[in-house]
């Protein structure tokens, strides 16, 4: 049956890879993407989308904020949506150390204006995409659905804070609320600010990569492809009112993974920097996360691990005209300056 999805956050990189995966998986239903178009949304990640004749006609966007409730209840009538997928964030952890502030604005206010518009509305379903990171570090084990909300940054407590809305949306107003969690992200169109991304588009530079204190700390990966799956999946088939874990057993450390990528670019071992740990207290040692729950209900992930991140590289390799214009705005070399300047000195 047709259905119309309102993708927030929808020129970023998760958000416009679920945009590419609906319009692929889905041929009846469309698109409308809501962005804010912050440092980290860029309408070249939608370029494709709206230039494909396959694809456009089933894809709007709108610039707007999720805080700004005219906006979405605009949007909403206008576009008469059934389900609302709520991308929009500030999202990296490292900018939350400087700037908090805008985290709880986006992450949790934001979040709240969905919720009430899908109450106004009546929206069938509206699915809040969230993180492992609320679980905070795990040094043994897995995390399950049943851990306990323990985050460590402004990131993650302010993404707790926006589930901690919608789970109480859901028990005080009946909200038709899903939530899933996932772990570290990679693929396509990531704005190169975290981990793989910012590595390998510095190293095809020929720029030092800084590998915060021992680069033990684990990460748990998933393609972005198969996060989208599992985002689709928990739409179509999840309860109402539960959360759903969304990995595919990629752990890795931060160490192993920096071999991987010197390895998939020819790189040498002297391009890695190790920098006393800029996150302090706060750099959570190991993220796990277990997704029975998703696989009972008949979610596979597609991608294997190893593939997925040589076939990424390669797309960094292949589309230097879509990261060498983010990376010569003002806006990130700030931003590398200040939070890397003093680590990096003259390698920056
Ligand atoms: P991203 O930073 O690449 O994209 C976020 C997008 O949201 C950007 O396009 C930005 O312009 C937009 N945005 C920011 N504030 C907004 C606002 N107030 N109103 C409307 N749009 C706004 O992030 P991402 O990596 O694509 O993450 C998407 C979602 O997935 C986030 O909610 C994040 O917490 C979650 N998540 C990310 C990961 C990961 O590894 N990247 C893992 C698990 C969960
Ligand atoms: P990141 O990609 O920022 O994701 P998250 O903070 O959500 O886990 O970081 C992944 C890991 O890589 C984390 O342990 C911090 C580390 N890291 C570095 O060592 N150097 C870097 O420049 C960055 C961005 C991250």
């Amino acid at each position: 049956m047709s259905k119309t999805v309102l993708v927030t956050g929808g020129a970023g990189f998760i958000g416009s890879n679920y945009c590419r995966y609906v319009l692929k998986n889905r041929p009846d239903y469309r698109v409308v993407a809501l962005d804010a178009l912050t440092y980290a949304g860029n309408l070249s990640t939608i370029a494709d989308m709206q230039r494909n004749p396959e694809t456009a006609s089933r894809f709007a966007f709108y610039p707007g904020k999720i805080q700004d409730e005219t906006v979405v209840n605009g949007i909403i009538e206008a576009e008469k949506i059934d389900y609302i997928i709520n991308f929009a964030a500030e999202s990296h952890n490292d900018r939350s150390i400087l700037e908090p502030g805008s985290f709880i604005q986006t992450d949790v206010y934001g979040v709240f204006t969905l919720l009430d518009a899908t109450k106004r509305h009546g929206i069938e379903r509206m699915l809040h995409v969230s993180t492992d990171e609320v679980y905070g570090t795990i040094d043994e084990g897995q995390f399950t659905e049943h851990s306990p909300i323990e985050p460590n940054t402004p990131y993650s407590a302010s993404k707790a804070g926006g589930e901690m809305q919608a789970r109480a949306h859901r028990v005080t107003y009946g909200t038709p609320t899903i939530v899933t969690r996932c772990g570290n992200n990679f693929g396509e169109f990531q704005y190169p600010e975290k981990l793989i991304p910012f590595f390998v588009t510095r190293l095809i530079q020929n720029k030092k990569v800084p590998l915060y204190g021992t680069g033990l700390q684990v990460r748990d990966w998933v393609y972005v492809m198969d996060h989208c799956s599992g985002i689709d999946f928990a739409l179509h088939h999840g309860e109402l009112g539960e959360a759903y874990n969304v990995g595919t057993d990629g752990e890795c450390t931060n160490r192993e993974m920096v071999d991987r990528l010197l390895k998939l670019l020819d790189k040498p071992e002297s391009l890695v920097k190790q920098i006393e740990d800029p996150r302090g207290g706060a750099h959570d040692k190991r993220y796990s996360i277990n997704s029975d729950k998703l696989k009972g209900m008949g979610w596979k992930p597609a991608y294997p691990f190893e593939a997925a991140l040589e076939s990424t590289v390669k797309w960094y390799l292949e589309n230097e005209d879509w990261w060498r214009e983010i990376i010569a705005k003002p806006d990130y070399q700030d931003f590398v300056a200040r939070f890397y300047g003093k680590y990096l000195g003259e390698d920056l």
